[in-house]
């Protein structure tokens, strides 16, 4: 009986604990006038929780009982989730009016003060345009496309008559590709110390900022002072030898044709950024387009139609040119569709560096908005039929030029690396389907949220065509 009081006395005393927590969450925001509907949560972990859990649908919910601009509590900060796609076009449009990137803290730590998603204004106009010169259509078409298409070759050697896991695949394929326009030659000699190092980087930005040594976080940090070593060097040993480098780092070093001329510090973090913002788009674009033309024999029929035509055009050793690339229109659907349909950026972030008023409410300094654009991918309006795999419906209109076509972002932040991006993913399905038939092994998991993945791998069974 008396142990029967505690438990019920220790019951109520955590009930009476937990709403009064809930309470002052409420209401330390409520004190903010005119904030949009919607539930801050748990104190400091917010509504985290149901998001990561639920994911799409908690976002769907949260619409259904508040509308497409509501505010939570997500991943440690007080949040404007705003799912409306003619107010996400304004945000992504209204930067100088203190919109500003609002990337988790660990990513900032990790990727360098330098890095382009932490700065703003006349340093953000120079960095952009410094990468902006590097990934231009004349140098996509003289100079990164011929490294592309030798690379594709060497990477989809040998892949006959083996069962690879194509995720593994194309992840090794963004990094080294990326690294091969970097750095050339020198890149082949890098590769092997540097790919685990980055690796590394990548999962301490998808970490808490919480710096103990065992923590993904701790050993992103690590992995960055390695990866800035590696490159340092790199550019130590080029300033030495006064070689001219036709290249990435050629270009940022010489300082192309910017009047700003970039520091080190300023180039090392560039090239952090190239690496890793091509990393996991490139890559898990490339892993799903592999997956939905397996499911869809149609559509890889008529994407290897246009990829024989081309090779029928050349010989064996001539290399994928401009041309070919921009002919490659049933391709280009298949990326855009692919995209769509996988959902490969769920959204961006930014930040109020002051407190505005959007969608006549007032959002107060500091918080973060999720311009989540999943739900335009899915809408019945823009895609008639959003959930079938349909690349030709791309065909007929010109896809990137309609006003919610968010996939690449929009704005000042607009993806830089689209077209190399394009280039990359459509090089290795030039070469894919064209040397290639293959089945999926089966039984394996893909994961749609937080983050596309197959987490044990996609298993293809490769062999000849
Ligand atoms: C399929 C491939 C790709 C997709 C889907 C993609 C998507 C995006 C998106 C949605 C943004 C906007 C981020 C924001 O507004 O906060 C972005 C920005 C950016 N992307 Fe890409 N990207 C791809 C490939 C690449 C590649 C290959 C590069 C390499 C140069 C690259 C470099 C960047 C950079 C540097 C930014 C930041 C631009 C700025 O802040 O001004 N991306 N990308």
């Amino acid at each position: 009986m008396a142990l029967c009081i505690v438990v019920l006395g220790v019951v109520f005393l955590g009930l009476c604990f937990c709403t009064a927590l809930l309470r002052w969450n409420e209401v330390k925001y409520r004190k903010l006038k005119s904030l949009p509907p919607g539930r801050m949560g748990w104190p400091l972990f917010g509504e985290t929780t149901e998001f990561l859990k639920q994911g799409p649908s908690f976002m769907k919910n949260q619409r259904a009982r508040y509308g497409s601009f509501f505010k939570s509590h997500i991943l440690g900060c007080p949040t404007i989730v705003s799912m409306d796609p003619e107010i996400n076009r304004y945000i992504l449009m209204n930067e100088a009016k203190g919109l500003v990137p609002g990337y988790p803290q660990s990513m900032l730590d990790i990727l360098g003060k330098c890095n382009i998603a932490a700065v703003h204004g006349s340093t953000h106009k120079y960095m952009r345009g410094a990468l902006l010169a590097l990934v231009s259509p004349p140098v996509i078409k003289d100079q990164l496309l011929p490294k592309i298409d030798h690379f594709m070759r060497s990477h989809l050697a040998n892949w006959d008559d083996r069962v690879i896991d194509i995720q593994q695949k194309t992840k090794e394929m963004a990094i080294l590709s990326s690294l091969n326009q970097i750095a050339g030659t020198e890149s082949v000699s890098m590769s092997q110390e540097f790919m685990p190092e980055f690796f590394k980087l990548v999962l301490g930005t998808l970490s808490l900022p919480i710096n103990l040594p065992g923590t993904n976080y701790h050993q992103g940090f690590q992995a960055r002072k390695n990866v800035t070593g590696i490159l340092e060097r790199l550019v130590r040993e080029r300033r030495a030898s006064n070689e001219t480098h036709h290249d990435m780092l050629g270009i940022l070093m010489n300082g192309g044709e910017n009047r700003h001329k970039l520091t080190d510090e300023e180039i090392i973090d560039q090239m952090i950024t190239i690496l890793y913002s091509g990393y996991e788009t490139v890559s898990t674009t490339s892993m799903m387009a592999v997956k939905y033309l397996h499911d869809h024999p149609h559509v890889l029929q008529e994407l290897r139609k246009e990829h024989l035509a081309i090779r029928e055009r050349k010989k064996s050793d001539d290399t994928i040119d401009w041309n070919d690339f921009k002919s490659m229109r049933f391709t280009r659907a298949v990326i855009f569709e692919t995209s769509r349909l996988a959902t490969i950026v769920n959204g961006v972030l930014r930040k109020t560096t002051k407190d505005m008023e959007l969608n006549g409410f007032v959002i107060p300094k500091g918080w973060r908005i999720y311009v989540y654009t999943r739900e335009i991918n899915y809408d019945p309006r823009l895609y008639p039929d959003p959930l079938t795999f349909n690349p030709w419906r791309w065909m007929d209109k010109s896809s990137d030029s309609q006003n919610y076509f968010f996939i690449f972002g929009g704005g000042m932040r607009q993806c830089p690396g689209k077209e190399l991006g394009i280039a990359e993913i459509s090089t290795f399905l030039h070469y894919f389907v064209t040397k290639y038939r293959w089945e999926e092994v089966g039984g394996d998991k893909l994961m749609k949220f937080p983050r596309v993945e197959a987490p044990n791998g996609l298993h293809i069974r490769v062999s000849s065509h």
